[in-house]
């Protein structure tokens, strides 16, 4: 029967993947619904920590069936890269379990270059990319000459694709950045080979999707990335190119909103943001340090460290709106333990007038002109880690989580209070 949506509500990194891994026993199928390999999330199995940038998070359940979406972009390198690396564990990652969408858009070599260059022509105005090609592949796929999973049925006639999106990469790469071309044959061979691996694994993904809810199936949709970084919704230009909020589930895996039963926003219990835009309750003295330590904050994709924060619940109020939230999934608590008072952003203010939704329709000039009002709350001292019922939390803790449902209005089910899988209070 039913779909549910596991989303990022604020920019990105927020553990989807354990919360992905926490509900893959109930589910059927794990469908990545957008992005690339600019997300990626750390799976620990077999005593070996593994970094997935593409392969969905459900992988290690045995019984779950993964499908990688029409909505995402894929790095053909990379996919086989991984599933080597989870074969060689000793995880089924043959084509009846590990499923690529024909409608999935390709990652070609000069699509990375061309990421690189624009973000270095940009100067100041930078936006801080992964330089993983994600914007030019998107862009490509928008002006209809990218190159679709489904043309590796046949790896000759794909090799020739990318041939010739190559050679025309390479005149943009020369003539307008005075950059060296990439070798045509030699990606188109690289690509040829990608091809024959990948081949068993194409499939109609809407058609599985649609095959699995009508046998009273239920899919998992994980969404790369999070709300503020959504192509039409987050913090724009200083966003990514695909559409992260819960609309690009039904977008990127084709299926109607009937099917959508729940939808669950992830949050941290403070803020981080990788990359370059605005970030209002951003802290740049010792306390953010302090959490960047303590919550391990450094990027699985780029190892950058992340800019941390206080958390904003404007922001989780707007991506309980633009997404339809049922509940919350609120992360890494035990990050917060030893810091008094705890500040939340709970409006926004500039020249006497205050609001408290989130203002990103205007663009990212307009939204640093505000700045944050916040509350305090008391802190907590004792280590969270051993926790595992929410009545079993300091009270200040219990408080903290409370204000935080009754502010955004969407209650908390999930709060993790540590790296591992235990690590969670499962609250409803
Ligand atoms: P792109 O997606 O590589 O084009 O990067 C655009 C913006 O999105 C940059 O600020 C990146 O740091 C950010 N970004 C992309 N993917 C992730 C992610 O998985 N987590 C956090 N930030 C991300």
């Amino acid at each position: 029967m039913p779909a549910i949506i596991v989303v990022g509500a604020q920019w990105g990194d927020e553990g989807k993947g354990r919360v992905v891994d926490g509900l893959a026993r109930e589910v059927h199928l794990v469908a990545r619904y957008n992005g690339g390999d600019n997300a990626g999330h750390t799976v620990v199995a077999e005593g070996r920590t593994l970094r997935l940038h593409l392969v969905p998070s459900g992988v290690l359940h045995p019984h779950v069936t993964c499908l990688i979406g029409g909505g995402v972009v894929v790095n053909p390198a990379q996919l086989v890269a991984e599933l080597d690396e989870l074969a060689a564990m000793g995880v089924d990652v043959g084509p009846r379990r590990v499923k690529l969408a024909a409608a999935a858009h390709i990652i070609l070599p000069t699509h990375r270059a061309l990421d690189g260059a624009r973000e270095t022509v940009r100067g100041k105005r930078a936006l801080g990319t992964t330089r993983r090609g994600i914007g030019p592949t998107y862009a490509d796929k928008a002006a209809r000459t990218g190159l679709r999973a489904g043309l590796m049925q046949d790896p000759e006639e794909f090799g020739e694709r990318v041939a010739e999106a190559v050679a025309a990469h390479n005149r943009l790469l020369q003539e307008q950045y005075g950059l060296t071309p990439l070798p045509v044959d030699e990606v188109a061979a690289e690509y040829c080979a990608y091809a024959r691996r990948l081949e068993p694994h194409l499939v109609d993904g809407s058609a599985l999707v649609a095959e699995m809810l009508m046998a009273g199936r239920t899919i998992l949709c994980e969404g790369a990335q999070g709300t503020l970084l959504d192509l039409d919704h987050g913090t724009y230009p200083y966003v990514t190119s695909s559409s992260a909020i819960a609309g690009g589930a039904l977008v990127g895996l084709g299926f109607g909103p009937r099917e959508v039963a729940r939808v669950i926003g992830v949050a941290k219990a403070y803020t981080t943001r990788v990359g370059e835009g605005p970030f209002l309750t951003e802290l740049l003295d010792e306390v953010g340090g302090r959490i960047r330590e303590a919550g391990g904050e450094y990027g699985t994709t780029t190892g950058r460290p992340r800019r941390c924060g206080w958390l904003d619940l404007t922001i989780l109020r707007y991506a309980a709106e633009i997404n339809g939230l049922t509940e919350l999934a609120l992360t890494k608590l035990d990050v917060l333990a030893g810091i008094h008072p705890l500040r939340v952003a709970v409006a926004y203010e500039r020249d006497g007038e205050r609001t408290t939704r989130f203002p990103a329709q205007f663009g990212a000039e307009e939204l640093v002109r505000w700045r944050p009002v916040y509350v305090d709350l008391p802190g907590w001292t004792q280590a969270l880690e051993g926790v595992r019922r929410r009545e079993d939390l300091p009270p200040e803790a219990q408080a903290y989580v409370a204000y935080v449902e009754e502010t955004v209005g969407v209650p908390v089910s999930l709060i993790g209070v540590g790296p591992d899988r235990e690590q969670t209070i499962w609250s409803l």
